[in-house]
């Protein structure tokens, strides 16, 4: 077993300096678990496991809920998903490093596929490809049930067999219009873990998007470092599938309403701007924490995130100011379609150094983030509801 980690570890150095490779070989073994979550899985069952169970489906029954939608004459706020083609959104962060696009993720997912509704893709288009999904996915609901009780990994997986391996899905009938990677930074957070997958799946599945879950959870003893897994998510991600549209979403955040389109824009998209535990009111303007879409091009040009926030705090601002930097500005939907409810648990303590950090961080932009980036992988497995990457920030 240990064996097979430190070969799976040496397999992800592949463009590792040398201080990688001097840290590489002592991984500490408790952190080292194939089935990632299973401590703290089970002491967290609740006792609805059966109503998970998948003939019981618990969003079946809304969908007749919310028809008129769509009539909101402001709806193309918000329900239109236009392909970003045209952005600056070349294929990989790095452009020197090509992406897998026809490797062997892709074959797997295009014969499943076709057998995944029983229904062959509409093969109509001149060129003999899907035509692309709809601006407006069709069955939008608006407000959705959200819930928050504790939820049980492998019942989600039961219920989610239309899924390709990693938690990715895409629309059989259309061709999506983005490529959308949704990475969540982990750490110890086993019970929200299946409630943030039991909601995203279907809420995504809706809005017609081929996306993947990425779950980038911290390896080594340091403290949290959200920004880096970000980073990690990002630059991973790409290697996988050539991702147009990267979202980086808090575990504990669940959003309420499905015409908060989970795909990039023009601009910096800030999600979450509602949560109900700040009363649904954005806390501040520059605010961009909790969940937000920015595309692989701007991504790129903003060189990431910082690496230097360690501890609760702080990054989410850098990045607005990052962005103010770059020219580019941050857009939301309304604040009555972007709510989110989050997941109580108890309060991080936050970083002392963050304020200064956030102040001194102009002086960096250039220096620290994508470019200055290190960690290893310990492990990566494609799961069935998510890509789970085990990975240690080695920055400083
Ligand atoms: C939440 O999900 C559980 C199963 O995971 C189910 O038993 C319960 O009825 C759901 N609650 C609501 C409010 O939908
Ligand atoms: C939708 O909009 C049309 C045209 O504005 C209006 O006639 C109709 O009553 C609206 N439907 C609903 C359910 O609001
Ligand atoms: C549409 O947007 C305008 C400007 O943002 C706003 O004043 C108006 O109230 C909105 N209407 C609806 C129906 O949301
Ligand atoms: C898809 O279905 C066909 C028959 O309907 C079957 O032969 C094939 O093995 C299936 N492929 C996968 C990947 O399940
Ligand atoms: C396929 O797409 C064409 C063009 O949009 C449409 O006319 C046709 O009805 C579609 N066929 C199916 C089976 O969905
Ligand atoms: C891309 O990769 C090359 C070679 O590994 C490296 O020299 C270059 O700095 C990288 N560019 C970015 C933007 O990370």
């Amino acid at each position: 077993m240990l064996l097979l980690v430190l070969a799976s570890t040496l397999l992800y150095f592949s463009s590792a300096p040398t201080d990688f490779l001097k840290s590489c070989c002592t991984p500490s073994v408790e952190t080292i678990s194939e089935q990632p979550h299973t401590k703290e899985q089970n002491s967290d069952r609740g006792s609805d496991k059966n109503a998970l169970s998948p003939s019981s489906d618990t969003l079946g029954d809304q969908t007749a809920r919310l028809k008129n939608v769509n009539n909101n004459s402001n709806h193309t706020i918000y329900t239109q998903i236009t392909s970003i083609n045209g952005m600056d959104n070349q294929r990989s962060i790095n452009s020197s490093e090509s992406p897998k696009s026809e490797g062997d993720l892709d074959k797997i997912s295009n014969n499943k596929l076709s057998n995944m509704t029983g229904e062959k893709a509409n093969l109509s288009s001149v060129s003999g490809e899907p035509l692309h999904c709809p601006t407006m996915p069709p069955n939008l609901e608006g407000p959705v049930a959200v819930n928050t009780s504790s939820a049980d990994l492998a019942a989600e997986q039961r219920r989610h067999p239309e899924l390709l391996p990693g938690g990715r899905w895409r629309p059989a009938q259309c061709r999506a219009r983005q490529k959308v990677a949704v990475i969540v930074p982990y750490r110890s957070r086993a019970s929200q873990l299946p409630i943030f997958l039991r909601h995203m799946h279907p809420f995504l599945q809706k809005q017609q998007l081929d996306y993947g879950i990425f779950v980038v959870e911290q390896a080594g003893k340091r403290e949290f470092n959200r920004a880096t897994l970000l980073n990690i998510g990002a630059l991973e991600s790409m290697k996988l599938y050539p991702y147009d549209c990267f979202i980086f979403h808090d575990i504990d955040l669940l959003p309420e309403d499905d015409r908060n389109l989970y795909a990039c824009r023009e601009q910096p998209l800030h999600l979450s701007v509602a949560y109900d535990t700040f009363n649904y009111k954005l806390p501040y303007e520059t605010f961009f924490g909790g969940a937000n879409a920015i595309s692989v091009g701007h991504f790129r040009q903003l060189n990431g995130f910082s690496n230097k926030f360690w501890g609760w705090g702080g990054e989410d601002d850098d990045m607005a100011n990052r962005i103010k930097h770059h020219g580019l500005s941050i857009s939301r939907n309304p604040a009555d379609i972007a709510r989110y409810t989050m997941i109580k648990h108890k309060k991080e303590k936050r970083s002392p150094l963050r304020s200064k950090m956030v102040r001194e961080g102009p002086s960096r932009f250039t220096s620290d983030g994508l470019n200055s980036l290190q960690y290893r992988v310990l492990d990566m497995q494609l799961l069935r509801l998510y890509t789970w990457i085990h990975a240690e920030p080695l920055n400083k």
